[in-house]
């Protein structure tokens, strides 16, 4: 049963009585500054070499990011991951392998440097590697960074000279450590060191909260990938909804490149396209020397590179769900502007037909296509697009018209400070699955403390004034629970309370809020007992 309220409290008044609170009414909330790095683009030795590295192929294989044209096109890091560990000298200090690095790290730091390229090294949070477990390498038992933080930050940044770091977790998982505070420890050993341009990846396999973005440029969302569909399939899988924690030069990686493997073309699209709308740092994972043509241009391809590089560094979010198959979208180029990038992908074994109503886009008019994998115009298309995406394909297009201003606000869609995916919250604010939702898909367990908001950061109005929102939410109690209120909040003003919801089913709660010209902050929460779970809501002009 659907119930229908209207409630208008306490926007009017607030609105009109807010003198108090003059600096956050009257401003709106500054678009994203754009002065940050993009996704990190280069090679790791990882994906095709595991622990069997040496100075050699290094250095072979930042010679061929020069040969092949990569660098040329933005690739700049050459990351030497787990293998080159040798042993601690009674000092304490780390020594490279013998066999692997006989003349210690430095000399491939430099030969990469002298390149015009960038070097990337590796180590552990804890005592032990993950190659001491994964793959045997028993020189990597007491590797880790684990008692050894500055002395080994100073060797490999300030001695040897690299400039980023992946940092792994496999040995802290054994020592029970707290993830926030153990990776803090390691960032201030690495700005001890004196240098302030390297950058940091956390590794820690699952998106491991807000924290990972004061402390990283990009960390890991997912298990290792291999080389095979159902990785990229899986990683994808697991990507859906983490758009809103990639801000401002930080990012969700998606893991190392297994294009120029054993992926089909179609496949390698999906993965490159999917990689680059994403914003996940792009590192490639073959050898480079010996890497086939197809491959290679699909990796040099411009304007996919550009949209992953693009100064406005989102993440693409879910702008429809048809079954298995989606639809993603995120601005490039300009904030709300007229152009946007846009994959169709299609991870089934059948064909699939797309029918994307342009309005969903958030765009109008006549709308221009530009197929960015096969770099070629579709044509420009009035209402809504209709295009057959094969069996584990994608179209990654740049779409043109006029933007419209957006009436729908997905909760998939939001920002979560609390959330998490390494479990260290109980009952933690989470994406809930429910088929009568829009898109599938609610969040849940809002509340029940300050801080655990729901909140659109980019929530936009062309000529601000009072709007009609409708919140579509369920609050079915949960155990002992005596109510369930709703905050609404816009730039950190509240707008609206709604008290004693309790409803099974989704219902619609109207309320009045006030935006500001531009962008808006929205906020939802309870600061002491749960929300309800929140499915989407809308926007209608007064
Ligand atoms: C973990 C990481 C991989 C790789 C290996 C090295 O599994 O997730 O990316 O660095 O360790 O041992």
């Amino acid at each position: 049963m659907k119930k229908f309220m209207f409630l208008a409290l306490l926007a009017g008044a607030i609105l009109s009585c807010n003198s108090g609170n003059e600096e956050k009414t009257s401003t709106t909330v500054d678009e994203p500054s754009t002065s940050f790095l993009p996704p990190l683009m280069g090679w790791s030795s990882w994906n095709t070499y595991h622990v069997n590295i040496n100075e050699e192929l290094i250095k072979r294989q930042a010679d061929a990011m020069v040969s092949q044209g990569l660098k040329d096109v933005g690739y700049l890091y050459i990351n030497t991951d787990d293998g080159f560990f040798g042993w601690r000298d009674e000092t304490g200090l780390m020594h490279t392998h013998p066999d692997r690095f006989p003349n210690g790290m430095k000399p491939v730091a430099d030969h990469i440097h002298s390149l015009g390229l960038k070097a990337g090294i590796y180590s552990d949070a804890g005592t032990n590697t993950c190659g001491s477990m994964g793959d045997n390498d028993v020189r990597g038992i007491g590797s880790g960074l684990y008692g050894h933080e500055q002395q080994d930050m100073d060797l490999y940044l300030k001695e040897w000279g690299f400039d980023f770091i992946k940092i792994d977790y496999c040995g802290a998982s054994e020592l029970g450590l707290d993830e926030h505070q153990r990776y803090a420890e390691i960032v201030d050993a690495i700005h001890k060191t004196g240098r302030t341009d390297v950058s940091i990846n956390i590794c820690r396999w699952a998106y491991p909260g807000a924290w990972a973005a004061e402390l990283a440029r990009s960390w890991r969302m997912s298990g290792d990938i291999q080389d095979g569909w159902s990785y990229v399939k899986s990683i994808i899988g697991e990507s859906l909804y983490l758009s809103s924690f990639a801000h401002d030069g930080h990012y969700n990686d998606m893991d190392m490149l297994e294009i120029g493997r054993s992926l089909t073309q179609s496949e390698e699209e999906v993965h490159f396209g999917i990689w680059c709308i994403m914003s996940s740092p792009l590192l490639i994972g073959c050898d480079m020397t010996t890497i086939r043509e197809s491959s290679l241009n699909l990796l040099k391809n411009k304007e996919l590179i550009a949209i992953n590089q693009d100064k406005l560094g989102l993440q693409a979010y879910v702008a429809q769900r048809f079954g298995d198959c989606y639809a993603f979208v995120k601005d490039i180029e300009e904030l709300h502007g007229n152009k946007r990038a846009m994959a169709l992908y299609n991870p089934t074994e059948q064909p699939f037909e797309f029918t994307v109503d342009w309005k969903t886009m958030e765009l109008g008019g006549d709308v221009k296509v530009r197929d960015l994998v096969h770099q070629k115009d579709l044509g420009t298309f009035n209402g809504s697009f209709t295009y057959t995406v094969e069996p584990h394909g994608v179209l990654v297009a740049s779409i043109e018209g006029q933007r419209l201003e957006t009436d729908v606000y997905e909760a998939e869609w939001a920002y979560l400070p609390f959330y998490n995916e390494i479990g260290t919250r109980r009952q933690m604010i989470n994406f809930l699955p429910e088929e009568t939702a829009s898109g599938g898909m609610m969040v849940t367990n809002i509340g029940g403390q300050p801080g655990n908001d729901i909140v659109w950061k980019n929530v936009y109005s062309e000529q601000g004034g009072d709007y009609e929102m409708t919140v579509y939410c369920n609050s079915k109690f949960k155990r002992n629970e005596k109510t369930r209120d709703l905050h609404v909040l816009v730039n950190d003003v509240e707008q609206a309370v709604v008290n004693n919801l309790h409803s099974d089913e989704i219902e619609a709660i109207k309320v009045k809020v006030a935006l500001q010209p531009g962008f808006n902050k929205v906020t939802m929460n309870n600061t002491i007992f749960w929300a309800p779970d929140i499915d989407r809501f809308t926007l209608k002009k007064l």
